[in-house]
């Protein structure tokens, strides 16, 4: 376990999903190895005691976090008050005399609000300058530190920007931007979700044993770890590779059933899957419930005790009693809806 300095902080989560984005977080800081405590959440911001660093390094290899900072203070959206604890706040340890400076205000909810935020950031920014003796200057387009205000509601939160998620990496790996692309492909954000949830060290293989057209891969390799895929359809795993050379990320993979994987048994840490369920892609003439239930048989012979695996799957599956629970826990299940007659779920399972 990391020496830990723990402090409040603000992570403002996407509101793409009502249990992912907090889950994914949590996941991420296990994974890293940063001790956490939930000290609340409201709306789409939740507040972590936890240390900086692990705020921001989690952050970035997030999906569904979209910022984090670290909480000065917290008082109610009113301007008088807000200045007034800017006032007494402590900056030691965040700012140095000559260091340029900027505030940022940012609202959670779109409701209308009595606030201009660009007139508090600059009154607040003006009171800082104060705060600090005039030693400091403000420099809004590339500040030493950034100080992001926060309106949630009727709370706000002051203190140092730390991290945003990778909005533009994830932007440049959708499945139509690839080389080869088929329907079934998951969204780049939702596949690095999944990864998270593996709980997969930096360094350490992430196996898909359903792995299509690369997206959990390419997910993967993004934050460092080792890709390893398999496919039963020749074609779809030539696509795979022509997708994560596009990407410059060496392909590690093979023809294969996953109901009969090729590597030595009892040596991962970390799968995440995504296997067919006969709508847009194919389970090759297998029944889907047989299929799962043969791999994840097989799987708990791959993993290590104490290893993940985040599977996604129609609910209904999931209701047939498919995971053999002599051999995993059930960490969490997340329901995503994808239309009207399907709900997908993520699953995340820990071998015992
Ligand atoms: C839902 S897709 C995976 C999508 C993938 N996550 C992506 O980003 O493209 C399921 C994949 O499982 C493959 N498949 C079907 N039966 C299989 C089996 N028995 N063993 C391994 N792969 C199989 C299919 O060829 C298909 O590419």
């Amino acid at each position: 376990m990391k020496q830990s300095k723990e402090q409040m902080c603000l992570f403002i989560l996407s509101g793409e999903h009502e249990t992912l984005p907090q889950a994914e977080l949590c996941a991420i800081l296990e994974a890293e190895g940063f001790p956490y405590k939930v000290i609340g959440h409201q709306n789409q911001v939740l507040l972590l005691e936890v240390d900086p660093k692990g705020a921001k390094i989690a952050t970035e290899r997030s999906g569904l976090v979209n910022h984090a900072s670290v909480v000065f203070f917290e008082s109610p959206a009113d301007e008088v008050q807000i200045l007034e604890m800017v006032k007494n706040c402590d900056f030691v340890g965040w700012i140095k005399s000559k260091d340029r400076f900027g505030v940022k205000i940012t609202r959670v909810q779109r409701e209308p609000t009595v606030f201009d935020v660009d007139e508090l950031a600059s009154k607040v920014g003006s009171q800082i300058w104060q705060a600090l003796n005039g030693q400091v200057t403000v420099d809004l387009t590339k500040p030493d530190v950034l100080f992001l205000g926060v309106i949630n509601g009727n709370q706000f939160f002051l203190g140092p920007y730390l991290a945003s998620r990778d909005r533009a990496g994830f932007y440049q790996r959708r499945s139509p931007l690839r080389p080869f692309f088929v329907p079934s492909a998951i969204h780049p954000k939702f596949a690095r979700v999944m990864v998270n949830l593996s709980r997969v060290k930096r360094g350490d293989i992430l196996l898909d044993p359903f792995c299509g057209t690369g997206g959990l891969l390419l997910e993967a390799a993004d934050i460092g770890c080792v890709p390893l895929g398999l496919d039963i359809d020749v074609s779809i795993l030539t696509g795979c590779q022509q997708n994560l050379k596009h990407y410059k990320v060496p392909f590690n993979g093979a023809l294969a059933d996953a109901r009969t994987i090729p590597l030595r048994s009892d040596g991962l840490n970390a799968i995440a899957t995504d296997p067919p369920y006969g709508r847009s892609s194919s389970t090759k003439g297998s029944e889907v419930v047989e299929l799962i239930q043969k791999s994840l048989d097989v799987l708990t012979n791959h993993l290590k005790k104490g290893g993940y695996l985040c599977l996604a799957l129609p609910e209904k599956y999931f209701e047939k009693e498919i995971i053999p629970t002599d051999s995993f826990t059930i960490v969490e299940t997340h329901t995503m809806r994808i239309h009207r007659s399907l709900n997908r779920l993520i699953v995340v399972l820990q071998r015992q």
